[in-house]
């Protein structure tokens, strides 16, 4: 466990890319644990929040208490340069996966930013394998990412590899609704019945997390009836399906309900599902791969067939 900020020297230079006449400056990694108030961690967060605060009112670490306000989950690090500036960074968060045999550690990344002045000269890059480096020698087994440009993470050694399934509403009228609607913040109570009856038990997730809002949602909803279960991620007039269980016919009443506010509806999911699939059969929902997800070894040999499913709840 990282439990201070420390500089890590690297030495020699990373390769270039095709713009050849610009050199990389020699830099040090910073790593700090999250919610660090050290200014090195300061920096690192100043320089994640300048790309991607997008308009938000408030820090990151409102949004994403895991990452940004907790020492045991998140991770920050930061590339310096010669003049002790930040010039690149990236966030993590460690979760554990409890599938299969024993569990492992992942660390989800996110937040990666080059600072605009020096991007090109394969600062992001370095970044990327540095960090992947300490985050193995602290005892990580795999990474996990999503993004919606691979290049810059297939040149530095991750795989693509994602079952999420995304689409939207079309079904028809709401039948006579039998939901109960919550907006969070949830009572404990709630939040552990959600967690109990998630569908997948691929990932632990710390009820804490019920308290973040997955972009670009601007309020969480669950709505339940007895046996069934949907989350929804509000955004203006639309909304996301973020997660479900409970028996398909019944859950599809639900996200009918859901749809009767807001027409505009997103649903996630993962192709082996059976409501996906119930879904899909009935002409509900066309559900199309959506493989934004990417995964790295770090101790532990990644196959891409155990690419498991992360729900965006969970998601860093
Ligand atoms: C993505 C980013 C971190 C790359 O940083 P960088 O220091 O310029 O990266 P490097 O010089 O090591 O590598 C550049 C390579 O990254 C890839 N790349 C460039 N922009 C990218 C982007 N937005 N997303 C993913 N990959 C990108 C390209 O393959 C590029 O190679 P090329 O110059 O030969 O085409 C930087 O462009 C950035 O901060 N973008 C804004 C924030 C962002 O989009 N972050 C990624 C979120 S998933």
């Amino acid at each position: 466990m990282i439990r201070s900020v420390y500089p890590v020297k690297i030495s020699g230079c990373a390769k270039l890319g095709k713009n050849k006449r610009r050199t990389t400056p020699d830099t040090y990694l910073l790593a700090a644990p999250g919610g660090s108030r050290s200014s090195d961690a300061r920096q690192i967060v100043r320089a994640i929040e300048a790309e991607f605060l997008k308009g938000r009112r408030g820090r990151l670490a409102r949004f994403y208490p895991e990452v940004f306000a907790s020492r045991e989950m998140g991770r920050l690090y930061g590339l310096v340069d010669a003049h002790g500036e930040v010039v690149a960074a990236l966030a993590a968060r460690l979760a554990k996966i409890r599938s299969g045999d024993a569990g492992s550690t992942v660390a989800m990344i996110g937040f990666v930013v080059t600072a605009p002045e020096h991007r090109g000269r394969g600062l992001g890059q370095r970044l990327m394998n540095e960090s992947a480096e300490h985050l193995r020698t602290s005892g990580v087994d795999l990474g996990v990412l999503w993004t919606r440009r691979h290049d810059l993470y297939l040149k530095t050694g991750w795989q693509i590899a994602d079952p999420t399934v995304v689409g939207k509403w079309r079904g028809g009228a709401a039948p006579p609704a039998s939901a109960a609607w919550t907006k969070a913040p949830f009572a404990p109570a709630l939040r552990r019945r959600l967690n109990s009856l998630r569908p997948q038990a691929a990932l632990e997730r710390p009820l804490m997390l019920y308290d973040k809002l997955p972009y670009p949602a601007e309020r969480l909803w669950v709505a339940t009836s007895p046996g069934a279960h949907v989350l929804v991620g509000e955004n203006g007039d639309a909304a996301h399906a973020l997660e479900w269980a409970g028996d398909p016919a019944r859950v599809t009443d639900l996200l009918a309900d859901v749809a009767q506010r807001w027409p505009d509806l997103t649903l996630r999911g993962t192709a082996a599902d059976p409501v996906a699939r119930h879904l899909k059969r009935g002409g509900l929902v066309d559900f199309q791969p959506e493989p934004a997800g990417m995964w790295i070894s770090l101790s532990r040999r990644f196959r891409k067939r155990d690419g498991i499913w992360i729900p965006r709840l969970d998601r860093i």
